[in-house]
Protein backbone atom coordinates (compact mmCIF):
# COMPACT_ATOMS: atom_id res chain seq x y z
CA UNK A 1 0.00 0.00 0.00
CA UNK A 2 1.25 3.40 -0.44
CA UNK A 3 2.18 5.47 1.91
CA UNK A 4 -0.24 7.99 2.40
CA UNK A 5 -0.45 10.12 5.24
CA UNK A 6 -3.21 10.89 6.83
CA UNK A 7 -3.56 14.72 7.51
CA UNK A 8 0.03 14.85 7.44
CA UNK A 9 1.36 18.09 7.48
CA UNK A 10 4.50 19.69 5.34
CA UNK A 11 4.58 19.41 1.56
CA UNK A 12 3.36 15.54 0.71
CA UNK A 13 3.39 16.48 -2.97
CA UNK A 14 7.68 15.86 -2.56
CA UNK A 15 7.02 12.55 -1.33
CA UNK A 16 7.73 10.95 -4.70
CA UNK A 17 4.26 8.60 -5.27
CA UNK A 18 4.48 4.95 -5.08
CA UNK A 19 2.99 4.69 -8.31
CA UNK A 20 0.92 1.34 -9.33
CA UNK A 21 0.42 0.07 -5.14
CA UNK A 22 -2.73 2.03 -5.76
CA UNK A 23 -5.45 -0.19 -7.65
CA UNK A 24 -7.15 1.93 -9.72
CA UNK A 25 -10.89 0.09 -10.97
CA UNK A 26 -9.99 1.91 -14.33
CA UNK A 27 -6.12 1.35 -14.70
CA UNK A 28 -5.06 4.85 -14.05
CA UNK A 29 -1.62 5.16 -12.53
CA UNK A 30 -1.74 5.81 -8.55
CA UNK A 31 -0.56 9.00 -7.33
CA UNK A 32 0.01 10.28 -3.89
CA UNK A 33 -2.22 13.46 -3.28
CA UNK A 34 -0.14 16.43 -4.06
CA UNK A 35 -0.43 19.79 -2.77
CA UNK A 36 0.22 20.27 1.19
CA UNK A 37 -0.80 22.02 4.47
CA UNK A 38 1.99 23.85 5.44
CA UNK A 39 3.26 24.91 9.08
CA UNK A 40 -0.02 24.11 11.75
CA UNK A 41 -1.62 27.89 12.58
CA UNK A 42 0.17 29.81 10.57
CA UNK A 43 -0.25 28.53 6.80
CA UNK A 44 -4.36 28.37 7.47
CA UNK A 45 -4.28 31.97 7.92
CA UNK A 46 -2.08 33.19 4.94
CA UNK A 47 -4.07 30.90 3.27
CA UNK A 48 -7.11 32.19 4.44
CA UNK A 49 -5.97 35.90 3.06
CA UNK A 50 -5.08 34.29 -0.06
CA UNK A 51 -8.42 32.64 -0.44
CA UNK A 52 -10.90 35.73 0.65
CA UNK A 53 -8.76 38.47 -0.48
CA UNK A 54 -5.71 37.93 -2.63
CA UNK A 55 -6.80 35.56 -4.81
CA UNK A 56 -10.41 34.42 -4.72
CA UNK A 57 -11.93 30.93 -4.18
CA UNK A 58 -11.35 29.87 -8.13
CA UNK A 59 -8.00 31.41 -8.86
CA UNK A 60 -7.29 29.56 -4.96
CA UNK A 61 -7.59 26.38 -6.54
CA UNK A 62 -6.56 27.27 -10.19
CA UNK A 63 -3.50 28.38 -8.99
CA UNK A 64 -2.53 25.14 -7.00
CA UNK A 65 -3.52 23.03 -9.60
CA UNK A 66 -1.24 25.08 -11.96
CA UNK A 67 1.42 24.55 -9.00
CA UNK A 68 0.63 21.01 -9.13
CA UNK A 69 1.13 20.29 -12.95
CA UNK A 70 -2.72 20.25 -13.58
CA UNK A 71 -3.21 17.80 -10.84
CA UNK A 72 -7.12 17.91 -9.49
CA UNK A 73 -7.31 16.05 -6.30
CA UNK A 74 -5.11 18.05 -4.05
CA UNK A 75 -4.52 18.58 -0.36
CA UNK A 76 -5.34 22.29 1.11
CA UNK A 77 -6.68 24.04 4.07
CA UNK A 78 -9.81 25.58 3.46
CA UNK A 79 -10.98 28.73 5.44
CA UNK A 80 -12.06 30.09 8.17
CA UNK A 81 -9.20 28.41 9.81
CA UNK A 82 -8.05 29.49 13.18
CA UNK A 83 -9.89 30.07 15.49
CA UNK A 84 -13.21 29.02 14.21
CA UNK A 85 -11.91 25.88 12.94
CA UNK A 86 -9.33 23.64 14.59
CA UNK A 87 -8.62 21.32 11.24
CA UNK A 88 -8.69 22.70 8.25
CA UNK A 89 -6.72 20.14 6.22
CA UNK A 90 -9.33 19.09 3.62
CA UNK A 91 -8.63 16.62 0.03
CA UNK A 92 -9.82 19.01 -2.91
CA UNK A 93 -11.70 17.25 -5.46
CA UNK A 94 -11.59 20.02 -8.56
CA UNK A 95 -12.66 18.22 -11.93
CA UNK A 96 -15.74 16.21 -12.92
CA UNK A 97 -14.86 12.91 -12.11
CA UNK A 98 -13.47 12.78 -8.85
CA UNK A 99 -16.19 15.10 -7.35
CA UNK A 100 -18.71 12.30 -7.77
CA UNK A 101 -17.21 10.67 -4.94
CA UNK A 102 -18.97 13.29 -2.97
CA UNK A 103 -22.02 12.16 -4.45
CA UNK A 104 -21.92 8.82 -3.19
CA UNK A 105 -23.09 8.27 0.02
CA UNK A 106 -21.89 4.55 0.26
CA UNK A 107 -18.24 6.36 0.46
CA UNK A 108 -18.82 9.76 2.08
CA UNK A 109 -20.47 10.60 5.88
CA UNK A 110 -21.96 14.19 5.85
CA UNK A 111 -22.30 14.01 9.27
CA UNK A 112 -22.10 17.83 10.26
CA UNK A 113 -20.70 18.91 7.16
CA UNK A 114 -22.73 21.21 5.67
CA UNK A 115 -20.57 24.31 6.49
CA UNK A 116 -17.23 22.36 5.29
CA UNK A 117 -14.94 22.79 8.41
CA UNK A 118 -16.96 24.22 11.31
CA UNK A 119 -20.41 23.37 12.66
CA UNK A 120 -22.39 26.57 13.54
CA UNK A 121 -23.59 26.21 17.73
CA UNK A 122 -26.80 24.20 17.95
CA UNK A 123 -28.24 27.25 20.04
CA UNK A 124 -28.83 28.52 16.21
CA UNK A 125 -31.18 25.79 15.89
CA UNK A 126 -33.19 25.35 18.94
CA UNK A 127 -30.84 23.16 20.25
CA UNK A 128 -30.98 20.69 17.37
CA UNK A 129 -29.38 19.33 14.59
CA UNK A 130 -31.46 20.02 11.29
CA UNK A 131 -31.57 17.36 8.18
CA UNK A 132 -29.13 19.09 6.50
CA UNK A 133 -26.29 18.20 9.05
CA UNK A 134 -27.21 14.70 9.01
CA UNK A 135 -25.60 11.98 7.72
CA UNK A 136 -27.79 9.67 5.21
CA UNK A 137 -26.93 6.90 6.83
CA UNK A 138 -28.94 8.31 10.36
CA UNK A 139 -32.33 6.98 10.77
CA UNK A 140 -33.13 10.37 12.01
CA UNK A 141 -32.15 11.75 8.33
CA UNK A 142 -34.47 9.37 6.66
CA UNK A 143 -37.54 10.37 9.44
CA UNK A 144 -37.26 14.09 8.79
CA UNK A 145 -36.09 13.62 4.83
CA UNK A 146 -39.15 11.56 4.03
CA UNK A 147 -41.46 14.63 5.73
CA UNK A 148 -39.59 17.31 3.89
CA UNK A 149 -39.92 15.30 0.53
CA UNK A 150 -43.76 15.24 1.25
CA UNK A 151 -44.06 18.47 1.78
CA UNK A 152 -41.99 19.69 -1.12
CA UNK A 153 -44.23 17.07 -3.32
CA UNK A 154 -47.21 18.10 -1.34
CA UNK A 155 -47.12 21.88 -1.82
CA UNK A 156 -45.55 21.93 -5.71
CA UNK A 157 -49.59 23.39 -6.99
CA UNK A 158 -48.58 26.25 -4.85
CA UNK A 159 -45.49 27.46 -6.52
CA UNK A 160 -46.70 28.74 -9.63
CA UNK A 161 -49.38 31.21 -7.69
CA UNK A 162 -46.73 32.01 -5.24
CA UNK A 163 -44.19 32.85 -7.28
CA UNK A 164 -46.08 35.08 -9.60
CA UNK A 165 -47.19 37.21 -6.59
CA UNK A 166 -43.46 37.14 -5.75
CA UNK A 167 -42.32 38.14 -9.47
CA UNK A 168 -45.49 41.08 -9.92
CA UNK A 169 -44.34 42.39 -6.77
CA UNK A 170 -40.87 42.71 -7.65
CA UNK A 171 -40.84 43.96 -11.32
CA UNK A 172 -43.98 45.94 -10.42
CA UNK A 173 -41.05 47.69 -8.16
CA UNK A 174 -38.10 47.59 -10.63
CA UNK A 175 -40.86 49.36 -13.16
CA UNK A 176 -41.49 52.13 -10.12
CA UNK A 177 -37.93 52.95 -9.40
CA UNK A 178 -36.76 53.08 -13.16
CA UNK A 179 -39.32 55.59 -13.85
CA UNK A 180 -38.87 57.55 -11.12
CA UNK A 181 -35.22 57.66 -9.46
CA UNK A 182 -33.09 55.86 -11.91
CA UNK A 183 -31.63 51.93 -12.03
CA UNK A 184 -32.58 49.39 -9.58
CA UNK A 185 -30.60 46.86 -7.82
CA UNK A 186 -32.81 43.02 -8.00
CA UNK A 187 -30.80 41.59 -5.53
CA UNK A 188 -32.63 43.95 -2.68
CA UNK A 189 -35.87 43.23 -4.24
CA UNK A 190 -34.99 39.13 -4.68
CA UNK A 191 -34.08 39.46 -0.91
CA UNK A 192 -37.75 40.98 0.37
CA UNK A 193 -39.94 38.98 -1.73
CA UNK A 194 -38.85 35.68 -2.15
CA UNK A 195 -38.68 34.90 1.99
CA UNK A 196 -42.60 35.82 1.60
CA UNK A 197 -42.76 33.12 -1.64
CA UNK A 198 -40.65 30.33 0.30
CA UNK A 199 -42.85 31.31 3.03
CA UNK A 200 -46.36 30.98 0.99
CA UNK A 201 -45.22 28.00 -1.02
CA UNK A 202 -44.18 26.20 1.33
CA UNK A 203 -46.62 26.40 4.37
CA UNK A 204 -49.54 29.29 2.97
CA UNK A 205 -51.25 31.50 5.29
CA UNK A 206 -50.06 35.15 5.89
CA UNK A 207 -46.99 35.97 4.26
CA UNK A 208 -43.91 37.07 6.80
CA UNK A 209 -44.05 40.78 5.49
CA UNK A 210 -47.41 41.03 6.03
CA UNK A 211 -47.14 39.53 9.83
CA UNK A 212 -44.07 40.42 11.07
CA UNK A 213 -43.37 43.45 8.10
CA UNK A 214 -39.89 44.59 6.79
CA UNK A 215 -38.33 43.13 10.57
CA UNK A 216 -39.06 39.28 8.90
CA UNK A 217 -36.27 39.76 6.08
CA UNK A 218 -34.27 41.48 8.42
CA UNK A 219 -33.90 38.51 11.04
CA UNK A 220 -33.63 35.92 8.96
CA UNK A 221 -30.59 37.63 7.02
CA UNK A 222 -29.32 37.99 10.40
CA UNK A 223 -29.92 34.45 11.48
CA UNK A 224 -28.08 33.33 8.24
CA UNK A 225 -25.16 35.46 8.95
CA UNK A 226 -24.94 34.19 12.88
CA UNK A 227 -24.27 30.75 10.45
CA UNK A 228 -22.13 31.61 7.95
CA UNK A 229 -20.14 34.83 8.32
CA UNK A 230 -17.21 33.10 8.49
CA UNK A 231 -17.86 31.61 4.86
CA UNK A 232 -18.86 35.73 4.09
CA UNK A 233 -15.91 37.98 2.57
CA UNK A 234 -15.55 41.28 1.02
CA UNK A 235 -18.89 42.64 2.96
CA UNK A 236 -17.20 45.59 4.28
CA UNK A 237 -14.02 47.50 4.72
CA UNK A 238 -11.05 47.45 5.79
CA UNK A 239 -10.66 43.95 4.63
CA UNK A 240 -8.52 43.24 7.74
CA UNK A 241 -10.48 44.31 10.26
CA UNK A 242 -13.20 42.45 8.53
CA UNK A 243 -11.41 39.28 8.11
CA UNK A 244 -10.79 39.76 12.19
CA UNK A 245 -14.48 40.25 12.89
CA UNK A 246 -15.80 37.35 10.69
CA UNK A 247 -13.50 34.51 9.78
CA UNK A 248 -11.75 34.61 13.47
CA UNK A 249 -14.20 33.81 16.26
CA UNK A 250 -17.80 33.14 16.26
CA UNK A 251 -20.63 35.41 16.71
CA UNK A 252 -22.55 34.48 19.84
CA UNK A 253 -26.11 32.86 19.02
CA UNK A 254 -27.23 35.11 22.44
CA UNK A 255 -26.74 38.19 19.96
CA UNK A 256 -29.95 36.52 17.42
CA UNK A 257 -31.54 34.69 20.02
CA UNK A 258 -34.39 37.03 19.86
CA UNK A 259 -34.72 37.05 16.39
CA UNK A 260 -35.02 33.43 15.84
CA UNK A 261 -37.71 33.07 18.47
CA UNK A 262 -39.73 35.48 16.59
CA UNK A 263 -38.99 33.61 13.09
CA UNK A 264 -39.76 30.45 15.63
CA UNK A 265 -43.03 32.05 16.64
CA UNK A 266 -44.16 32.92 13.11
CA UNK A 267 -43.54 29.27 11.72
CA UNK A 268 -44.95 27.79 14.49
CA UNK A 269 -48.44 29.32 13.14
CA UNK A 270 -48.23 29.30 9.27
CA UNK A 271 -47.18 25.61 9.75
CA UNK A 272 -49.32 24.46 12.39
CA UNK A 273 -51.77 22.56 9.96
CA UNK A 274 -48.45 20.78 9.09
CA UNK A 275 -47.03 20.30 11.91
CA UNK A 276 -50.19 18.88 13.73
CA UNK A 277 -50.75 16.39 10.58
CA UNK A 278 -46.81 14.88 11.28
CA UNK A 279 -47.59 14.66 14.83
CA UNK A 280 -50.11 12.34 13.44
CA UNK A 281 -48.34 10.60 10.46
CA UNK A 282 -44.60 10.53 12.21
CA UNK A 283 -44.74 10.26 15.89
CA UNK A 284 -41.68 9.66 15.95
CA UNK A 285 -40.49 13.22 15.32
CA UNK A 286 -40.91 15.69 18.22
CA UNK A 287 -43.34 18.46 16.75
CA UNK A 288 -40.37 21.45 18.47
CA UNK A 289 -37.69 19.06 16.27
CA UNK A 290 -39.72 19.04 13.22
CA UNK A 291 -40.74 23.31 13.87
CA UNK A 292 -36.96 23.90 13.65
CA UNK A 293 -36.31 21.87 11.01
CA UNK A 294 -39.10 23.90 8.72
CA UNK A 295 -37.58 26.92 9.99
CA UNK A 296 -34.05 25.58 8.17
CA UNK A 297 -35.76 24.38 5.36
CA UNK A 298 -37.70 27.49 4.78
CA UNK A 299 -35.09 30.05 5.35
CA UNK A 300 -31.57 28.27 4.64
CA UNK A 301 -32.37 25.84 2.31
CA UNK A 302 -35.11 27.40 0.16
CA UNK A 303 -34.62 31.40 1.14
CA UNK A 304 -30.40 31.29 1.22
CA UNK A 305 -30.87 29.11 -2.01
CA UNK A 306 -33.00 31.90 -4.12
CA UNK A 307 -31.48 34.43 -2.93
CA UNK A 308 -27.95 33.14 -4.79
CA UNK A 309 -29.61 31.43 -7.91
CA UNK A 310 -31.99 34.39 -9.18
CA UNK A 311 -29.17 36.69 -9.46
CA UNK A 312 -27.04 34.47 -11.25
CA UNK A 313 -30.08 33.13 -13.33
CA UNK A 314 -30.77 37.11 -14.43
CA UNK A 315 -26.72 38.28 -14.62
CA UNK A 316 -26.70 35.59 -17.47
CA UNK A 317 -29.61 36.66 -18.74
CA UNK A 318 -28.42 40.33 -19.02
CA UNK A 319 -24.89 39.17 -20.43
CA UNK A 320 -26.94 37.42 -23.47
CA UNK A 321 -28.71 40.22 -24.37
CA UNK A 322 -31.95 41.05 -27.35
CA UNK A 323 -31.12 37.96 -29.73
CA UNK A 324 -31.36 35.62 -26.53
CA UNK A 325 -34.53 37.69 -25.05
CA UNK A 326 -36.11 37.95 -28.56
CA UNK A 327 -35.82 33.94 -28.79
CA UNK A 328 -36.81 33.37 -25.14
CA UNK A 329 -40.15 35.85 -26.27
CA UNK A 330 -40.94 33.84 -28.87
CA UNK A 331 -41.14 30.59 -27.37
CA UNK A 332 -43.02 31.57 -24.23
CA UNK A 333 -45.50 33.84 -26.47
CA UNK A 334 -46.30 30.52 -29.05
CA UNK A 335 -47.12 28.30 -25.87
CA UNK A 336 -48.96 31.02 -23.77
CA UNK A 337 -51.84 33.34 -24.81
CA UNK A 338 -51.33 36.86 -24.07
CA UNK A 339 -52.54 37.76 -20.84
CA UNK A 340 -52.75 33.78 -20.12
CA UNK A 341 -50.94 32.55 -16.80
CA UNK A 342 -47.59 30.74 -17.39
CA UNK A 343 -47.98 27.35 -15.73
CA UNK A 344 -45.74 24.47 -14.71
CA UNK A 345 -47.13 22.33 -17.59
CA UNK A 346 -46.86 24.87 -19.82
CA UNK A 347 -42.74 25.88 -19.29
CA UNK A 348 -42.32 21.90 -19.74
CA UNK A 349 -42.71 22.39 -23.07
CA UNK A 350 -40.43 25.79 -23.43
CA UNK A 351 -36.99 23.45 -24.08
CA UNK A 352 -34.80 26.94 -24.45
CA UNK A 353 -36.12 28.32 -21.19
CA UNK A 354 -35.58 24.57 -19.71
CA UNK A 355 -32.28 24.86 -21.14
CA UNK A 356 -31.16 28.15 -19.85
CA UNK A 357 -32.09 27.52 -16.53
CA UNK A 358 -29.60 24.07 -16.29
CA UNK A 359 -27.11 26.26 -17.66
CA UNK A 360 -27.01 28.79 -15.27
CA UNK A 361 -27.30 26.24 -12.53
CA UNK A 362 -24.43 24.87 -14.69
CA UNK A 363 -21.93 27.58 -14.64
CA UNK A 364 -22.68 28.84 -10.93
CA UNK A 365 -24.30 26.20 -8.56
CA UNK A 366 -25.80 28.44 -5.83
CA UNK A 367 -24.16 26.09 -3.57
CA UNK A 368 -20.25 25.69 -4.32
CA UNK A 369 -18.96 23.91 -1.46
CA UNK A 370 -19.45 20.43 -0.52
CA UNK A 371 -17.81 18.23 1.49
CA UNK A 372 -17.59 14.61 3.72
CA UNK A 373 -15.58 12.31 5.00
CA UNK A 374 -14.23 9.26 3.54
CA UNK A 375 -15.98 6.47 5.44
CA UNK A 376 -13.13 3.97 4.93
CA UNK A 377 -10.05 3.83 2.91
CA UNK A 378 -11.24 5.17 -0.35
CA UNK A 379 -9.10 5.39 -4.13
CA UNK A 380 -10.71 8.51 -5.75
CA UNK A 381 -9.98 8.72 -9.25
CA UNK A 382 -9.38 12.39 -11.67
CA UNK A 383 -9.27 11.71 -15.13
CA UNK A 384 -5.73 11.08 -15.10
CA UNK A 385 -4.39 9.19 -11.52
CA UNK A 386 -5.49 7.32 -8.88
CA UNK A 387 -5.34 8.72 -5.16
CA UNK A 388 -6.16 7.18 -2.15
CA UNK A 389 -7.64 8.67 0.46
CA UNK A 390 -7.56 7.47 4.18
CA UNK A 391 -11.03 6.62 6.35
CA UNK A 392 -11.95 10.17 8.53
CA UNK A 393 -10.15 12.72 5.76
CA UNK A 394 -12.44 15.45 5.08
CA UNK A 395 -13.03 15.61 1.34
CA UNK A 396 -13.84 19.05 -0.22
CA UNK A 397 -15.61 20.12 -3.78
CA UNK A 398 -15.60 23.76 -5.22
CA UNK A 399 -18.56 22.52 -7.46
CA UNK A 400 -17.77 24.98 -10.20
CA UNK A 401 -14.72 23.51 -11.65
CA UNK A 402 -16.61 19.86 -11.67
CA UNK A 403 -19.63 21.67 -13.81
CA UNK A 404 -17.41 23.73 -15.74
CA UNK A 405 -14.89 20.77 -16.48
CA UNK A 406 -13.56 21.08 -20.15
CA UNK A 407 -13.38 17.21 -20.27
CA UNK A 408 -17.11 16.66 -19.86
CA UNK A 409 -18.84 19.93 -21.48
CA UNK A 410 -17.70 21.27 -24.86
CA UNK A 411 -16.98 25.35 -24.64
CA UNK A 412 -16.87 24.56 -20.42
CA UNK A 413 -16.54 27.87 -19.90
CA UNK A 414 -18.93 29.37 -21.77
CA UNK A 415 -22.68 30.21 -21.00
CA UNK A 416 -24.24 28.41 -24.28
CA UNK A 417 -28.23 29.00 -23.58
CA UNK A 418 -28.87 25.98 -26.21
CA UNK A 419 -26.51 23.34 -24.54
CA UNK A 420 -29.62 21.43 -23.01
CA UNK A 421 -31.92 22.08 -26.40
CA UNK A 422 -31.36 18.34 -28.05
CA UNK A 423 -32.16 18.74 -31.78
CA UNK A 424 -33.09 15.58 -32.47
CA UNK A 425 -34.90 15.21 -29.06
CA UNK A 426 -32.09 12.89 -28.13
CA UNK A 427 -33.07 11.93 -24.46
CA UNK A 428 -30.01 9.68 -23.98
CA UNK A 429 -27.99 12.25 -24.96
CA UNK A 430 -29.57 15.15 -23.01
CA UNK A 431 -29.53 12.71 -19.98
CA UNK A 432 -25.50 11.92 -20.46
CA UNK A 433 -25.29 15.91 -19.67
CA UNK A 434 -27.54 16.34 -17.13
CA UNK A 435 -25.51 13.89 -15.51
CA UNK A 436 -23.21 16.08 -14.55
CA UNK A 437 -25.25 19.28 -13.78
CA UNK A 438 -25.17 18.17 -10.11
CA UNK A 439 -26.14 21.73 -8.68
CA UNK A 440 -28.63 20.05 -6.02
CA UNK A 441 -25.63 17.67 -4.71
CA UNK A 442 -26.59 14.95 -7.04
CA UNK A 443 -27.27 14.53 -11.07
CA UNK A 444 -29.83 16.26 -12.26
CA UNK A 445 -31.78 12.66 -13.66
CA UNK A 446 -31.36 11.68 -9.73
CA UNK A 447 -34.39 11.84 -7.21
CA UNK A 448 -34.06 12.88 -3.98
CA UNK A 449 -34.47 10.32 -1.45
CA UNK A 450 -34.38 8.74 2.20
CA UNK A 451 -31.25 7.58 1.74
CA UNK A 452 -29.02 10.03 -0.47
CA UNK A 453 -28.49 13.77 0.51
CA UNK A 454 -30.24 15.47 -2.76
CA UNK A 455 -31.89 18.08 -2.36
CA UNK A 456 -35.78 17.63 -1.79
CA UNK A 457 -36.66 21.22 -3.14
CA UNK A 458 -34.94 20.18 -6.56
CA UNK A 459 -37.76 20.39 -8.70
CA UNK A 460 -39.13 23.25 -7.13
CA UNK A 461 -36.32 25.05 -7.56
CA UNK A 462 -35.92 24.10 -11.00
CA UNK A 463 -39.84 24.95 -11.59
CA UNK A 464 -38.74 28.29 -10.31
CA UNK A 465 -36.38 28.98 -12.27
CA UNK A 466 -38.25 27.91 -15.76
CA UNK A 467 -41.47 30.59 -13.80
CA UNK A 468 -38.96 33.37 -13.36
CA UNK A 469 -36.99 33.46 -17.24
CA UNK A 470 -40.74 32.92 -18.69
CA UNK A 471 -42.49 35.44 -16.99
CA UNK A 472 -40.07 37.75 -17.58
CA UNK A 473 -40.47 37.33 -21.40
CA UNK A 474 -43.96 37.18 -21.51
CA UNK A 475 -44.33 40.50 -19.81
CA UNK A 476 -40.76 41.96 -21.42
CA UNK A 477 -39.33 42.08 -24.76
CA UNK A 478 -36.21 42.65 -23.68
CA UNK A 479 -34.03 44.22 -20.84
CA UNK A 480 -30.71 45.87 -19.98
CA UNK A 481 -28.75 45.23 -16.48
CA UNK A 482 -25.49 45.86 -15.01
CA UNK A 483 -24.03 43.05 -13.43
CA UNK A 484 -20.92 43.30 -10.62
CA UNK A 485 -19.56 39.97 -9.36
CA UNK A 486 -19.21 39.64 -5.87
CA UNK A 487 -17.93 36.51 -3.73
CA UNK A 488 -21.29 34.75 -3.03
CA UNK A 489 -23.98 36.40 -5.64
CA UNK A 490 -23.37 38.81 -8.34
CA UNK A 491 -25.20 42.24 -7.88
CA UNK A 492 -27.44 42.79 -10.68
CA UNK A 493 -29.21 46.34 -11.25
CA UNK A 494 -31.44 46.76 -14.17
CA UNK A 495 -31.53 49.89 -15.77
CA UNK A 496 -33.79 49.53 -18.91
CA UNK A 497 -37.30 47.14 -19.38
CA UNK A 498 -39.14 47.28 -22.80
CA UNK A 499 -42.46 46.22 -21.69
CA UNK A 500 -44.32 43.84 -24.25
CA UNK A 501 -46.98 45.12 -26.32
CA UNK A 502 -50.41 44.10 -24.51
CA UNK A 503 -51.11 41.95 -27.69
CA UNK A 504 -47.35 40.30 -27.78
CA UNK A 505 -47.83 37.93 -30.28
CA UNK A 506 -47.66 40.86 -33.34
CA UNK A 507 -44.34 41.54 -31.32
CA UNK A 508 -43.06 37.76 -31.23
CA UNK A 509 -43.83 37.45 -35.37
CA UNK A 510 -42.24 40.19 -35.90
CA UNK A 511 -39.03 39.82 -33.82
CA UNK A 512 -38.99 36.36 -35.74
CA UNK A 513 -39.12 38.19 -39.53
CA UNK A 514 -36.31 40.43 -38.50
CA UNK A 515 -34.74 37.58 -37.87
CA UNK A 516 -34.89 35.77 -41.08
C1 LIG B 1 -32.10 27.67 -5.18
C2 LIG B 1 -32.52 27.02 -4.13
C3 LIG B 1 -31.83 25.83 -3.55
C4 LIG B 1 -30.55 25.40 -3.68
C5 LIG B 1 -29.44 26.03 -4.48
C6 LIG B 1 -30.40 24.20 -2.89
C7 LIG B 1 -29.24 23.45 -2.81
C8 LIG B 1 -29.07 22.37 -1.97
C9 LIG B 1 -27.85 21.63 -1.81
C10 LIG B 1 -26.56 21.87 -2.58
C11 LIG B 1 -28.04 20.71 -0.85
C12 LIG B 1 -27.01 19.71 -0.32
C13 LIG B 1 -26.11 20.35 0.69
C14 LIG B 1 -25.00 19.40 1.11
O1 LIG B 1 -25.29 18.43 1.81
O2 LIG B 1 -23.86 19.65 0.72
C15 LIG B 1 -29.39 20.86 -0.39
C16 LIG B 1 -29.95 20.12 0.61
C17 LIG B 1 -31.20 20.34 1.07
N1 LIG B 1 -32.16 21.18 0.54
FE1 LIG B 1 -31.96 22.41 -1.01
N2 LIG B 1 -31.59 23.92 -2.30
C18 LIG B 1 -32.50 24.88 -2.68
C19 LIG B 1 -33.83 24.95 -2.36
C20 LIG B 1 -34.45 24.10 -1.51
C21 LIG B 1 -35.87 24.08 -1.25
C22 LIG B 1 -36.92 24.92 -1.98
C23 LIG B 1 -36.06 23.17 -0.27
C24 LIG B 1 -37.40 22.81 0.31
C25 LIG B 1 -37.90 21.64 0.27
C26 LIG B 1 -34.77 22.59 0.06
C27 LIG B 1 -34.52 21.67 1.06
C28 LIG B 1 -33.29 21.08 1.28
C29 LIG B 1 -33.05 20.13 2.37
C30 LIG B 1 -34.02 19.73 3.45
C31 LIG B 1 -31.74 19.66 2.22
C32 LIG B 1 -31.02 18.61 3.07
C33 LIG B 1 -31.21 17.27 2.38
C34 LIG B 1 -30.62 16.10 3.10
O3 LIG B 1 -29.93 16.31 4.09
O4 LIG B 1 -30.82 14.97 2.67
N3 LIG B 1 -33.82 23.15 -0.72
N4 LIG B 1 -30.00 21.87 -1.11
Amino acid sequence: MASVRVNGGGDEGAEAAEQGKISSPSGLPGREIPGGYGVPFISPLRDRLDYYYFQGAEEYFRSRVGRHGGATVLRVNMPPGPFITGDSRVVALLDARSFRVLLDDSKVDKADTLDGTFMPSLALFGGHRPLAFLDAAEPRHAEIKRVVIGLAAGRMHHVGPAFSAAFTAMFDAVEAGLDTSGPVEFNKLNMKHMLDFTSSALFGGTPPSEAMGNDAVTKAVKWLIFQLHPLASKVFKPWLLEDLLLHTFRLPPFMVRRDYADLTAYFAKAAAAFLDNAEKNYPGIPRDELLHNLIFVAIFNAYGGFKIFLPHLVKWLARAGPELHARLADEVRAAVPAGGEITLTAVDRMPLVKSVVWEALRMNPPVEFQYGRARRDIVVESHDAAYEVRKGELLFGYQPLATRDERVFDRAGEFIPDRFVIPSDDDALRRRLLEHVVWSNGPETGTPAEGNKQCPGKDTVVAVGRLMVAKLFQRYDTFAADVKESPVEPVVTFTSLTRAAADYTIVASLALRERR
